[in-house]
């Protein structure tokens, strides 16, 4: 049966109010729709430890910096319902922009420090609407779990930060990347990607996994950092945006490897952004 689409914040109230009165817990799976297997994973993981789950779908303009991104950005809630139909999530809420952001709208989450860094730097403000959404996504759907794919590792450690910091009332769960065969990490972007960018893309996740093999056995982090860059030019790659080995939870840029490190990249193949990250 396909779940119920529920649009404004006053219907999920009640509907949540309804579930936490018989004691459920509830969880919430946010999304932007353009659902595949990494969400489903999500949604699953939620499932496991909730007795109601809600997804929701709401592409959030105050995320994305340029305005072609933002129309380019698929929207296909029909197929998103269908998709999570067998799953048989309790409810889909899928407002309407000015739902969440109506006339007035004027506060700005932001987090500091980690939202300025990788991610942060090439796409300024790209936190803060994470942030933001996020934080009005809790309050909304009063949700008691929120589960993110380490895909976005980023995101997750904002998101960590800001529940912490805010004493939000929400247990954050981070979810494993589900990847593709040739291991690209699954990605609602990957769509847009020609066969030739395709098949270019895969020379990510082998590159990272072979300088991050390089790290982990005592290889030098910048010559290794320069050379996978390199390899990934040559691979077919247009640009480069970063490829940083960090602190797994600070994402301070790290010199060497002296506890749990994270690598991270960013980069563009055939007018595709692509990121992924991986344990080092
Ligand atoms: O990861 C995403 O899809 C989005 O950044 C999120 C968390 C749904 C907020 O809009």
């Amino acid at each position: 049966m396909r779940p119920v689409i529920v649009r404004t914040v006053a219907e999920l109230r009640a509907m949540v109010r309804g579930w936490k009165a018989e004691g459920a817990a509830v969880g919430v799976v946010p999304t932007m729709g353009a659902l595949h297997d990494g969400h489903l994973s999500l949604v699953r993981a939620a499932q496991r430890d909730c007795k109601r789950v809600i997804v929701t779908i709401f592409v959030n303009p105050k995320q994305f910096n340029s305005a072609d991104d933002l129309a380019k950005y698929p929207r296909t809630e029909a197929a998103d319902a269908a998709l999570l139909a067998p799953l048989g999530v309790d409810a889909i809420f899928a407002p309407m922009p000015d739902e969440v952001y109506p006339e007035g709208f004027a506060t700005n989450v932001s987090v500091g420090g980690i939202s300025t860094r990788l991610e942060g730097l090439h796409r300024p403000g790209h936190f803060d609407g994470v942030a933001t959404v996020v934080t009005k996504l809790f309050g909304m759907t009063l949700a008691d779990r929120a589960y993110f794919g380490e895909k976005d590792w980023q995101q997750l450690q904002v998101v960590r930060r800001l529940v912490a910091d805010l004493n939000l009332p929400v247990e954050i769960v981070g979810c494993p990347t589900i990847r593709e065969p040739d291991n690209l990490a699954r990605s609602s972007r990957n769509v847009r990607l020609s066969p030739e960018a395709r098949t270019i893309a895969s020379a990510l996740p082998r590159e990272m996994a072979k300088a991050a093999g390089a790290m982990r056995a005592g290889g030098p982090v910048h010559p290794t950092l320069d050379a996978a860059k390199a390899a990934l030019l040559a691979a077919g790659f247009d640009e480069v945006e970063y490829i940083d080995l960090c602190d797994a939870e600070t994402l301070l840029w790290i010199d060497e490897l002296d506890g749990p490190g994270r690598l991270l990249a960013a980069a563009w193949v055939g007018g595709v952004r692509l990121i992924d990250n991986i344990a080092v």
